[in-house]
């Protein structure tokens, strides 16, 4: 299918580095919006997207999108849409979705309203009365924010940040779609020696590693619009071996460490399952002890934020720490993710940058120094 248009969600403040993606992949018509970054295509594209972009959370067909402040505005919108063009008579379509700032609040009465249309316009193009949706999954999605009313189709499955490499979490990950902004960023190209001191599970680290080998994130795992009925395994096969052919085999290096020896055998075993453990080494040093092993590089990291009281005042010490011990080693840009607003000046320094990101619901700020 030609011509479609596709919306790729991100967690607010990594718009700008999604449709950076977007334009690497030579996609058409990219529009950065909040929230979200627009392109259109045909399935290749679709396919390339799902298996490239990093920082975004998913590839949805957007199916259409308009003004929306009644049931009846949405039941005919949806109905209007040419579902079986996507969906097969044996597919199965659940539906879900978000509303906000609109006159329609109620999600299950939105998400019942759009089912119901969906299925009165299959029955029409099928002639059926019933559906028993025994066969492969067209997972619907709606957004009316601000009484507009967006309608996709999810072609990922899982979200883009399941990888494929995180068998076990530790209490506090950052999600790989962040972290891989988080590096981008940063502006690692696979050349400096990176380090992150309070590393964890060491997604910060793999998913620098998987940058630095330009290897596809999407690689080693299935996508939803794989097993449509319109799926083209032969096309799915050839980009997959084409991203296989683009793994760049180059050094590199890569340093962790954190206190928690748990976390550091969770890092290992992920960085190990990721395919980049020769890259990456995991040790266990407090941030006072922390000392570069080599001349230059570049430190990204996630600290503890302290959301709890106690452990708020622990978190400050952490960021004194850490400010005192980067000021002895200036030839290291450091890129921090925090909530807590006073960083900067804990750290002893204003940030060279700072932008907004948001890790999962919390507002965070990226303070960067160089
Ligand atoms: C927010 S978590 C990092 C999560 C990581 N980005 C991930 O994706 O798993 C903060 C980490 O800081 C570590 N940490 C706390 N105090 C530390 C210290 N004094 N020195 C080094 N690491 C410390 C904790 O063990 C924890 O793993």
């Amino acid at each position: 299918m030609k011509n479609l248009t596709f919306a790729i969600p991100c967690l607010f403040g990594l718009e700008g580095i999604v449709g950076n993606e977007c334009k690497r992949l030579n996609l058409a018509n990219i529009k950065v919006e909040n929230g979200r970054v627009l392109f259109t295509g045909d399935f290749e594209d679709m396919a390339k997207a799902n298996l490239w972009i990093r920082s975004g959370e998913r590839i949805l067909i957007r199916l259409a999108e308009f003004p929306c402040k009644s049931f009846s505005e949405l039941f005919d919108n949806v109905k209007a849409i040419r579902w079986e063009n996507f969906i097969p008579k044996e597919g199965a379509f659940p539906v879900k979705g978000y509303a906000l700032h609109s006159q329609l609040h109620s999600v299950p009465d939105c998400q019942s309203i759009v089912k119901k249309a969906v299925v009165e316009r299959l029955k029409d193009a099928y002639h059926l009365s019933w559906f028993a949706e025994t066969g492969a999954k067209y997972q619907i999605q709606f957004g009316i924010l601000n009484d507009v009313a967006s309608i996709y189709l999810d072609t990922s499955g899982p979200g883009l940040h399941k990888r494929g490499y995180r068998a076990r979490a530790n209490d506090a990950p950052l999600r790989e779609t962040l972290a891989a902004g988080m590096v981008d960023i940063a502006r690692y190209r696979g050349r400096e020696v990176v380090y992150d001191p309070f590393c964890g599970s060491g997604t910060i680290l793999i998913e620098a590693a998987m940058i630095a080998q330009n290897r596809a994130p999407g690689l080693y795992r299935r996508f939803a619009a794989e097993s449509w009925e319109s799926s083209d395994s032969n096309m799915w096969a050839s980009l997959r071996s084409e991203a296989k052919n683009k793994i760049f085999k180059r050094d590199f290096r890569l340093i962790g460490s954190d206190i928690d020896e748990n976390a550091l055998k969770i890092a290992m075993g992920n960085a190990a399952k990721a395919g980049v453990a020769e890259y990456v080494r995991f040790k266990n040093c407090d941030v006072l002890k922390w000392q570069p092993e080599s001349e230059s590089g570049i430190v990204i990291t996630n600290p503890p934020y302290g959301e709890r009281l106690l452990d708020v005042q622990k978190a400050e010490a952490l960021y004194r720490t850490l400010g005192q011990v980067m000021r002895r080693n200036p030839n290291f840009p450091t890129y921090i993710i925090s909530s807590h607003q006073e960083l900067p000046r804990l750290y002893g320094r204003n940030p060279t940058k700072r932008r907004k990101l948001y890790n999962g619901m919390i507002k965070c700020e990226y303070y960067m120094y160089y």
